[in-house]
């Protein structure tokens, strides 16, 4: 059984419209780095939304680790799914700094547990000077890199990824690219990346699936 189960899912913003996602199915085994491309307006960022659970499907089922996040009975709140999001923005809060952002969604852990695992997490993504700073004094790719230690942090069982390089320029793509696979592989984490740069998919992803702009297309790349 995979680690992660999306199955049949349907999904439209409008009532009278076609679905926006028509059937999407994909598995994930844990660990795995699974790309996600297609053209714009194909569904892809929606297709995270549902799983997220920012949306909720009219059909399907998705199950994490046995345990069924929606279905026709269930439906799990986002923030009690144990899924990381890392999106396009950042979206870091401006008015803390490094260290507090990293520990936002740890408020419920001892305050020994917390210290430890901002540790953990400045040493992960290589931050460990920049505790102090706020957002605004740090690089396009030291705020991504917090952001993925903020997602990270809470030992989520999966990570959603949206475009998380579309702000940086082509040198730091280089590097972030090495840098997050290695991070993703260290911390064993399952991920689905969404880019419109085979680049990207290719130097992040093990796997990856197109999806048609009838949202009803996919097939995996290769395996
Ligand atoms: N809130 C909304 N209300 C109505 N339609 C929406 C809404 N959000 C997205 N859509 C439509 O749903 C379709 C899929 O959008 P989605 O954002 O998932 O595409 P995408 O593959 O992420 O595109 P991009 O690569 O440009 O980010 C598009 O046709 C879009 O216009
Ligand atoms: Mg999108």
């Amino acid at each position: 059984m995979s680690f992660i189960q999306i199955k049949n899912l349907v999904f439209r913003y409008e009532r009278r419209r076609p679905p926006v996602i028509n059937q999407f199915s994909l598995q994930l085994a844990k660990g795995e780095i699974m790309g996600m491309l297609g053209k714009s307006g194909s569904g892809k960022s929606t297709i995270l939304r549902l799983v997220a659970g920012l949306d909720i499907p009219e059909q399907g089922e998705i199950v994490i680790n046995e345990r069924t996040i929606v279905d026709a009975q269930v439906c799990i709140p986002p923030e009690k799914r144990e899924i990381g999001m890392v999106f396009q923005d950042y979206a870091l809060f401006p008015h803390l700094t490094v260290a507090a952002n990293i520990t936002f969604g740890l408020q419920r852990w001892s305050r020994a547990e917390r210290k430890k695992r901002l540790k953990e997490m400045l040493e992960l993504v290589q931050l460990e000077s920049f505790v102090r700073r706020y957002p605004h004094e740090l690089s396009g790719g030291q705020q991504q890199r917090v952001a993925l230690a903020r997602a990270l942090a809470p030992q989520p069982s999966l990570l959603l990824m949206d475009e998380p390089f579309s702000n940086l320029d082509t040198e730091l793509k280089g590097t972030i690219r090495r840098e997050l696979r290695a991070i993703l592989r260290q911390a064993k984490m399952t991920c689905l990346f969404v880019s419109h740069d085979e680049d990207d998919i290719a130097a992040i992803c093990d796997d990856a699936i197109r999806v048609g702009t009838d949202g009803e297309y996919q097939q995996r790349e290769s395996s």
